[in-house]
């Protein structure tokens, strides 16, 4: 099938690499000229396990073509994802101007009919005014043209974002007449062909299904942090807590992790947008807007413990932290909970020795751009020289099984603050460390 991808970041760069890792011929388009000329270079502008083979190979074999010309993309295809980001607007809201620009191009340049496919994350009723936006450019023109709008949410997760979309859980895709989903069951038939994972529905109920399952999880992770914070309190181990419940099937072990909140390009926004929608139509969201509080507060957490040990003048102290991005195996750092506690201790006088294994360009060029007061290392060992204490944020697997001697020796006092409970509180105070986590008392 011919494919066009519009908006080229994490999840148009992998949807189209995917689709032509199967056959397909893909045009991945983008607004982004260097990105697009970096990427015909082969350089790919982001870190995905497993991505860049899988990109060069297929740009090589010539089923993956990138351009900046979404009118030479839309010729090459009968297919149209648009996969342009849904940024939080200053009202909490989901911001469309990127995907309504997208659909008014679509609109000018489209030669024959199409199937617009939206896999951005929008909330209920976009279907409808990206059909609208299409429909009025084609008036301008005087054509009569045709086409379908078909949602399609992506439930890729960042760090295995390949394996989600070549194996995935289930595709949900909503539209309005049986050709449409015809064309999406051809499609998606090569990743799953073991059993059937199509779930087809109305287009509303799939634009609502990603905010729900996004909503579902973070609520899943802000309700943990909040039994964490209660167990530090009473006296109990979250950690215990966790085992004890995640082993009732009906409650599972996935996303009850304690930490030091959720970050990343989707559940902050996605709550917030869903909250927005909520409140647009006459509901006030009591859940949501609870699991968006916790969340706030828990991204302060540990930077709060590190102000009970320490002090609130944090002037002439340096901390070590470990992991930068939102979480491992990705160099994003969009809402990472790194940048609220980095930023909340270098406002009281501290000094930052960062390590992190991908995200290092990331915070130093956008996230923590300007703030002096944190210094970059090559390797997780270098951050904790003459340190005064250790924080690890991101649980990147280099991280679980580190030298515990090396670190004593290197710091200047044997204290770790743990974000992420990724060691035995028994062992490591065994070890002589001095140990915080989430959700244990002292
Ligand atoms: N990142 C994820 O893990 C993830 C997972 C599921 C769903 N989503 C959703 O997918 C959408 C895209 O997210 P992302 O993380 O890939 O965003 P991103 O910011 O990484 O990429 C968006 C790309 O679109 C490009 N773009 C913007 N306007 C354009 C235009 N008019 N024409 C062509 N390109 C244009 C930008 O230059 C950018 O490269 C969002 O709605 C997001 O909520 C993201």
């Amino acid at each position: 099938m011919k494919i066009s991808v519009i908006g080229t970041g994490y999840v148009g760069l992998v949807t189209g690499t995917c689709f032509a890792e199967m056959g397909n011929r893909v045009t991945c388009v983008d607004i982004d000229e260097e990105k697009i000329s970096k990427l015909k270079e082969g350089v790919i502008p982001i870190y995905e396990p497993g991505l860049e083979d899988m990109v060069l190979e297929n740009h090589k074999k010539g089923t993956l073509h990138f351009t900046t010309d979404i009118k030479e993309a839309l010729q090459h295809s009968d297919i149209c994802f648009i996969a342009v980001g849904t940024p939080m607007g200053e009202d909490g809201s989901a911001d469309l101007q990127y995907v309504l620009a997208v659909a008014k191009s679509i609109g000018e340049n489209m030669t024959h009919h199409m199937y617009v496919i939206d896999k951005s994350t929008v909330p209920v009723g976009t279907a409808e005014k990206v059909k609208a936006t299409i429909q009025e450019a084609l008036d301008r023109r005087g054509s009569d043209l045709t086409f379908d709008v078909i949602s399609n949410p992506e439930f890729l997760k960042e760090g295995a974002a390949i394996e989600d979309f070549m194996k995935p859980d289930r595709v949900v895709v909503g539209a309005d007449n049986e050709e449409a989903f015809e064309v999406m069951r051809e499609l998606y038939a090569p990743f799953t062909k073991n059993h059937d994972r199509f779930v087809a529905m109305d287009v509303k109920s799939a634009e609502m299904t990603k905010y729900a399952a996004n909503a579902m999880l973070a609520t899943k992770i802000s309700f943990m942090n909040e039994i964490a914070n209660i167990c530090e309190r009473v006296g109990a181990n979250v950690n215990m807590v966790r085992k004890g419940i995640g082993s009732d099937s009906r409650i599972g072990f996935s996303f009850i992790y304690p930490g030091c909140g959720y970050g990343g390009s989707c559940f902050p926004k996605d709550v917030q947008a869903l909250a927005k929608t909520a409140k647009d139509f006459g509901y006030t969201p009591k859940i949501l807007d609870a699991v968006e509080e916790v969340n706030y507060a828990q991204k302060r957490v540990l930077a709060d413990k590190v102000v009970d040990r320490f002090g609130e003048d944090l002037s002439g102290k340096t901390f070590a932290v470990w992991g930068l991005a939102f979480k491992p195996e990705t160099d994003d750092m969009r809402e990472a909970s790194s940048i609220t506690i980095i930023n909340e201790l270098t406002k009281r006088g501290a000094k930052i020795k960062a390590y992190d294994p991908k995200a290092e360009h990331e915070a130093r060029n956008f996230y923590l751009k300007g703030n002096e007061n944190v210094e970059y290392v090559d390797s997780k060992y270098d951050a904790l020289t003459d340190a005064d204490a250790m924080l690890l944020i991101t649980e990147w697997k280099e991280f679980r099984s580190p030298d515990f001697d090396e670190m004593k020796l290197r710091l200047k006092n044997p204290i770790i603050f743990d974000g992420r409970n990724q060691y035995k509180q028994s062992t490591m105070q065994k070890r002589g460390f001095e140990y915080y986590q989430i959700g244990v008392p002292k």
